[in-house]
């Protein structure tokens, strides 16, 4: 990898990303039970009905992965905090014990000279809330602002960044539209009204982390770049409508409070009563926003009822995720969100990695070389991208394919759960540290 720092601007951070649930072990300290257990339960659902109850076991084992961060040379660690691990019940009591382990995390960065980057919500849903609808339930808003009350209460005082929901998309569509992710619905309704409570729970939250007075608050959202199948008008129009459901939905609420007509078209009739007076909280003034990239789909159109899209098969070379390595479409995203939604605001690349086995991976090497590439094309078309962060620092649970998928510079044995760097480690600290 032939970077040093002085290939990106001043100031620029380096990091690594992980989340609780793909981590932690969720069965330890006190959690509560959340909706990725149930589904991970629920056969079918998980490739060899793997779940997160002991994941990496980072509960255990924080302060060694905390001095991997620090001997790679990163600037700053993206990590998530689960919501049941402080409020086992999604409300009421605090886990006594889930917010000293995050009061440590944080703490454990700070003494290494790591800035804590936190998000709070990476997908593990307390069980109580989801029996209550989750993200269908108009009080989710309510419910996850008391969440942030608590957490941030506890270490907001030190975090360097927090924005409140990784990829709004994933929450709301993957998961209510597709099934593929818990709570694993394929209901329009239930889609339509978990992809604007997520919106309006991420208003409410910042405007809570504001009054707590957290600073460099920002979103986080997943981009997919679409190409038509084919140049045929009805496949065109189909990959816009896959453009507007994953990436212009969430960027056109957050930053131009409206929703575009081509996802409206569908989702319109589901949308809670009274949806349109919500965009002055969802549209809450941020510090930065996050791009999470990995891929491009290709679709084309179908006589089925809306959206009528279907993915064909991928081309190129792909991932172990069967993903596309497609670096452009990362440049083009980061230069398009500041041209059409966000400005001046610090971009920062919140999540980008692949998955292989290959070990040693002169795989990943390459394809974290060509992103790093896409995103300095971006900065010099003038994008302000302020940082970038791997996804991941080490092998993890990656939800319905279990641990089969490896996206870590640092490669886990799941029987002994022993770290061993990868060669993308070793070529990243090479120009990091
Ligand atoms: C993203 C998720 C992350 C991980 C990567 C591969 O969508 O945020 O948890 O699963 O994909």
């Amino acid at each position: 990898m032939n970077f040093t720092r002085a290939d990106f601007p001043e100031g620029f951070r380096f990091g690594v990303a992980t989340s609780a649930y793909q981590i932690e072990g969720h069965a330890h300290g006190g959690a509560g039970p959340t909706h990725w257990d149930s589904f991970a339960a629920t056969p079918g659902n998980v490739v060899r009905f793997e779940n997160g109850a002991l994941a990496c076991d980072h509960y255990h084992r924080m302060d060694e992965d905390l001095d991997l961060i620090r001997d790679l040379g990163a600037d700053v660690y993206r990590f998530s905090t689960s919501w049941a691990r402080v409020m086992p019940e999604g409300r009421g009591r605090p886990n006594a014990e889930g917010l000293d382990f995050y009061d440590r995390l944080v703490d454990g960065l700070l003494e290494r000279g790591i800035d804590p980057a936190v998000t709070l919500y990476h997908w593990e849903m307390p069980q109580a809330l989801a029996d209550l609808g989750g993200w269908r339930n108009a009080d989710m808003p309510n419910w996850f602002a008391d969440y942030t009350e608590v957490i941030m209460g506890r270490i907001g005082d030190r975090t360097w960044s927090a924005a409140p929901i990784n990829e709004p998309w994933c929450v709301g569509w993957l998961s209510h539209f597709e099934g593929h992710h818990a709570p694993g619905l394929r209901d329009i309704r239930a889609t339509a009204r978990a992809m604007h409570h997520v919106l309006l729970s991420h208003g409410r939250a910042t405007q809570v982390m504001k009054g707590l007075g957290v600073s460099n608050l920002g979103a986080v959202c997943n981009f997919e770049w679409s190409a038509p199948a084919t140049d045929s008008p009805a496949d065109v129009a189909a990959a816009r409508r896959y453009d507007a459901i994953y990436n212009r939905f969430f960027m056109g609420g957050l930053f131009q409070g409206e929703y575009p007509a081509d996802a409206l078209e569908g989702l319109e009739p589901h949308l809670p009563q009274g949806w349109q007076d919500d965009f002055a909280t969802i549209q809450s003034p941020l510090d930065w926003v996050g791009v999470n990239y990995y891929t491009r789909k290709r679709v084309s159109a179908t006589n089925d009822p809306w959206p009528a899209y279907a993915y064909e098969p991928a081309e190129g070379p792909l991932t172990d995720m069967g993903w596309e390595i497609y670096p452009q479409g990362l440049q083009d995203f980061l230069t398009r969100t500041a041209r059409e939604y966000t400005g001046d605001l610090p971009i920062y690349v919140t999540e980008n990695g692949m998955a292989s086995t290959t070990d040693p991976d002169p795989d990943r090497i390459a394809f974290l070389t060509d992103h790093f590439n896409a995103t300095r094309a971006a900065i010099a078309e003038g994008a302000p991208v302020a940082g970038y962060f791997v996804w991941s620092l080490m092998d993890n649970f990656e939800w319905a394919l279990g641990y089969e998928k490896r996206f870590g510079l640092v490669h886990v044995d799941f029987e002994t759960l022993a770290r061993t760097p990868k060669a993308s480690y070793h070529a990243l600290a090479n120009w990091w540290r």
